[in-house]
């Protein structure tokens, strides 16, 4: 197995809250991850301490075969790890275009992982937002937003990509097409860390999945596995869950 990304006894507090207590988890490269569990479970803690924008207290993190948990959040998008956040964070004034040229512009084009998409347009299109390339972010609904927060992480050039509850607030259809595009994303190469309430999304989606709870690792598996862990019922789906 090659791991993407690695992070090993890592401990993340605030005041006295541990949101991450001692815990290990490992993304396989290639792979489409799942990471679950309840409200306050330390996902997005886990995204943020990764992407170098919280610093742990304790622990290691590696991204492929280096150790990052020392580096700044533009370095670490630089060796190739890009996120999401849960509530999309664009400036109202910006049109689409701009907002996919500012990582593009910071990362390089030349230097771009994901091959043919290295210019706003390909980019754009790739995430279904062709149709309001020229409009404000101030004037996008939700569903454009979040592909835009996608859109502006695929810019960075990732090798992996971290999606944080991007299909939240999206209509059956709506998520039909952001499944399309995180599967799109994959089937370029990109290993995929995709945090979601929606089990279906989750079982349809994923190859591997783990279980925080409580800012440790609850379960690891495969989806089918894990979605039927009555431990993981008991924490998180609820005992009369079903697919
Ligand atoms: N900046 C912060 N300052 C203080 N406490 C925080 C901060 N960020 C997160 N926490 C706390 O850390 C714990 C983990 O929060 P986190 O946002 O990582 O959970 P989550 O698993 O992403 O939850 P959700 O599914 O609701 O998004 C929670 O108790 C939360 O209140
Ligand atoms: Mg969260």
């Amino acid at each position: 197995m090659t791991v993407a990304l690695r992070v090993e006894q890592l401990t993340v507090a605030f005041g006295g809250l541990k949101a991450l207590d001692k815990t290990s988890l490992t993304f396989e490269q290639g792979k489409i991850c799942g990471l679950i569990g309840p409200n306050g479970s330390g996902k997005s803690t886990l995204v943020n301490t990764v992407s170098g924008q919280i610093r742990p207290s304790a622990g290691t993190i590696r991204l492929q075969d280096t150790e990052i948990g020392a580096l700044r959040s533009d370095q670490i998008v630089r060796m190739g790890l890009a996120r999401t956040y849960q509530i999309p964070r664009v400036p109202p004034q910006l049109t689409v275009q701009e907002v996919i040229r500012v990582p593009l512009h910071f990362v390089g084009r030349e230097q771009h992982l994901l091959g043919t998409l290295h210019d706003e347009r390909s980019i754009a299109r790739f995430c279904a937002l062709d149709a309001v390339f020229d409009r404000r972010c101030g004037e996008l609904t939700v569903p454009d937003l979040r592909r835009l927060e996608v859109a502006r992480a695929l810019a960075c050039g990732p090798a992996v990509l971290l999606l944080d509850e991007v299909m939240a607030g999206l209509s059956r259809q709506d998520a039909a097409v952001m499944t399309d595009v995180i599967r799109r994303v994959h089937e370029a190469g990109v290993t995929i860390i995709i945090i979601e309430h929606v089990m279906s999304v989750i079982s349809a989606l994923c190859q591997h999945v783990l279980v925080l709870n409580q800012g440790a690792l609850l379960a690891s598996g495969e989806a089918r596995d894990v979605l039927s862990d009555p431990i993981v019922r008991e924490a998180y789906l609820g005992k009369g869950f079903k697919l």
